[in-house]
């Protein structure tokens, strides 16, 4: 029997789906997907995601020894730790810490998806080690692009369309739905300068103009870490591969 593989082009859409037996793959490029494994590579020992900044308040209040870690309007709430950017994620700032994250998209995402079967992140930052979870899987898989305000985002569905392309050649009984099919089109159109990619794309055009120029350099890195986060009931953690 094919693995299905789908891509919800709409957060929204994420409510009506039934998710049990899926390999679901989080996908906020910028930033919170690119920020995650990078922490975890660091040395992290897990991100605990909740949608609020109340929430994160209240879980920092019970555990005082982790980081109180994300952003709002891209930058980190009074109190905040560490932001979103990733080039705060360093050894010297993470390692060995339990990082309470919240963030305006990627991290609402992630929570909504918590009844599917596997719930992992990816972005360019470790595309590869995804792909090779997701090849060695012999569930469906369905990719969600965290995207802004419940509305696609450039940058995620182009990486959506990466991850496709990947899967597909390491699968070839894997059957895209329509949606998958449209992403893999945008990336094979942009493929060649995730840069610019990341540039012309509105969060991404926010981000520069905001002071953050250098995450987008970052995060249209290729394979820069081979950590996969995966949701562990509340926490991300590496998946052990
Ligand atoms: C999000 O979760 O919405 C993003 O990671 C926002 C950001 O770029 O800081």
């Amino acid at each position: 029997m094919s693995r299905r593989l789908s891509v919800l082009l709409s957060p929204p859409d994420i409510q009506k789906g039934r998710f049990e037996d899926t390999v679901a793959v989080v996908v906020d490029v910028l930033r919170a997907t690119s920020v995650i494994p990078v922490g975890l590579a660091a040395g992290a020992t897990a991100f605990f995601p909740v949608e609020t900044v109340e929430q994160a308040r209240a879980l920092h209040a019970r555990i005082p020894d982790a980081l109180l870690c994300g952003e709002r309007e891209g930058r980190p709430p009074e109190g905040f730790d560490l932001g979103n950017s990733p080039l705060e994620y360093t050894a010297a700032r993470v390692s060995g810490r339990e990082l309470v994250f919240t963030s305006t998209n990627g991290a609402p995402a992630l929570l909504q998806l918590r009844a599917a079967g596997h719930v992992l992140t990816g972005a360019f930052v470790n595309a590869s080690a995804v792909l090779d979870v997701l090849g060695r899987a012999s569930e469906d898989v369905v990719l969600v692009p965290a995207g802004m305000a419940g509305k696609p985002s450039l940058e995620d569905m182009a990486f959506c369309g990466a991850l496709a392309d990947g899967l597909l050649n390491l699968d070839s009984t894997c059957a895209p739905d329509y949606a998958a099919v449209l992403t893999l089109g945008l990336w094979k159109k942009r493929q060649d300068d995730i840069s610019g990619l990341l540039a012309t794309s509105p969060h991404g055009a926010w981000l520069a103009a905001n002071g953050f120029a250098a995450d987008l350099e970052f995060c249209a890195r290729r394979d820069i870490v081979s950590v996969v986060p995966r949701l562990d009931n509340d926490r991300l953690v590496p998946f052990a591969r």
